[in-house]
């Protein structure tokens, strides 16, 4: 069974319910004309029911057909429309659930599973969006590509552009990106350009570009997104559809819980989900706007000036999908928390010694899930999901650091 043909077209539309103000596809503002809030894409699944995708997604595991080896393009009924032959793809998100072992007695449960995004074409989960946004870039046709980014999403955005014959333009906060992201954008021909100043301010002085040419690709682009939503499909097709009681995300700029948030509704929405699991977003406490932006009543967002953390990925004091973030958080009665440098660093020591690794970002979360099973908060027989989000080699120096501390 194909369904492709039967989609119909895709549009973006507020993210903010009470507005849902419409624009076209094509529409390069990035934000509401009407209300400034972010923007989200609006796809229709088709025809099909919730049964007979499950089953269409199961068979596609064993097609060698373009579009049925990537782990994103798999699910494609829940992606903006795009011909097989424009796909920009590099086969990503075909990515293992790892049992958890001496992590899990760690953390004090029985029941954990690492989903290591990490082991992705470039070795972080920003493959999974870039799929997407690239392969709708030059549907647009875009001629540069560029974002913002304490590293992973340059070095992502690098290798989809070079795949798809794009320039891309790198804007990277200086001192603040490991080296081997550095290297793996320079590896795949990108401009930098480095900006004195953290992530928020390399945000910024992409966002004045005044250059029409150019087509941004930081986690404000609704296409971004979209990709990174398929890791909750892939997930629950590699759990025959029975949801783990908790999801854990590391949270930086707050694009990926975004993500899985939408795909938790539209799952959800479709019947394809009878139990919603509760998300937990886990940030550094040195970068924690979101976790200050809850406690303070969750209207305005908390900006923390200056965010520091060893766990560079997420050194972010301003994110920028704070409320798609909130809205994830409330509509799967989840729970925002942070973590600091020395539980991130123990924490990153125990994947290395359960023989998974990650880089720092991504051990936020089993430090998070150890706190909140210490305070109650996450049963012994909880099943619980964390989500790794980069592979260990994109920061060795975080290892070499860390390990006179751990002895
Ligand atoms: N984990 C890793 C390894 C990351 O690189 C990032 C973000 C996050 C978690 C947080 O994800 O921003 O969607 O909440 N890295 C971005 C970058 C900011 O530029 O590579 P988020």
């Amino acid at each position: 069974m194909e369904t492709s043909a039967d989609l119909s077209t895709t549009g973006l539309r507020c993210s903010e319910q009470e507005c849902g103000t419409a624009v076209p596809r094509e529409y390069r503002g990035y934000l509401c004309p009407t209300c400034g809030n972010l923007l989200e894409a609006v796809v229709n699944p088709g025809p099909a029911s919730a049964g007979q995708l499950k089953d269409l997604w199961r068979e596609r595991r064993s097609s060698n057909r373009k579009l049925d080896t990537s782990g994103v393009w798999r699910f494609r009924e829940f992606l903006p429309e795009a011909s097989e032959d424009a796909v920009v793809t590099l086969s990503e998100g075909n990515v293992p659930l790892i049992p958890g072992q001496k992590t899990a007695a760690y953390a004090g449960v029985k029941n954990l599973w690492f989903k290591h995004l990490g082991w992705n074409p470039t070795g972080s989960f920003k493959d999974l969006g870039m799929t997407a946004a690239v392969t709708e870039a030059r549907r647009q046709g875009a001629k540069t590509v560029a974002c913002a980014s304490t590293g992973n999403t340059a070095a992502s955005m690098a290798a989809y552009a070079a795949r798809g014959n794009l320039r891309a333009r790198v804007y990277l906060p200086r001192g603040g990106t490991s080296m081997a992201k550095l290297a793996q954008a320079l590896d795949f021909g990108a401009e930098i350009q480095y900006v004195d100043g953290n992530f928020d301010d390399a945000l910024r002085a992409l966002m004045n570009e005044q250059d029409p040419s150019i087509y941004f690709l930081n986690s404000i682009n609704p296409f971004r997104i979209e990709g990174q939503k398929t890791a909750i499909f892939h997930l629950l097709d590699q759990m025959d559809w029975n949801a783990p009681d908790f999801i854990v995300v590391p949270g930086g700029n707050l694009g990926n819980s975004s993500a899985f948030g939408k795909a938790i509704r539209e799952l959800a929405n479709f019947g394809l989900l009878p139990k919603v699991p509760r998300m937990v977003i886990v940030q550094a406490r040195g970068s924690n706007a979101l976790v200050r932006t809850v406690r303070a009543g969750g209207h305005e967002l908390e900006i923390v000036a200056d965010p520091q953390t060893m766990a560079t990925a997420i050194r972010i004091g301003e994110p920028k999908s704070w409320k798609k973030a909130l809205k994830a958080i409330q509509f799967t009665d989840g729970l925002v928390i942070d973590v600091d440098d020395d539980e991130i660093i123990a924490a990153k020591a125990e994947l290395g010694r359960d023989g998974i690794g990650s880089e720092p970002a991504s051990a936020t979360t089993l430090a998070g899930i150890r706190n909140l099973v210490a305070g109650g908060a996450i049963a012994r027989d909880a099943r619980i999901v964390a989500f790794l989000t980069g592979h260990a080699l994109k920061d060795t120096d975080a290892i070499l650091r860390s390990v006179g501390k751990q002895g």
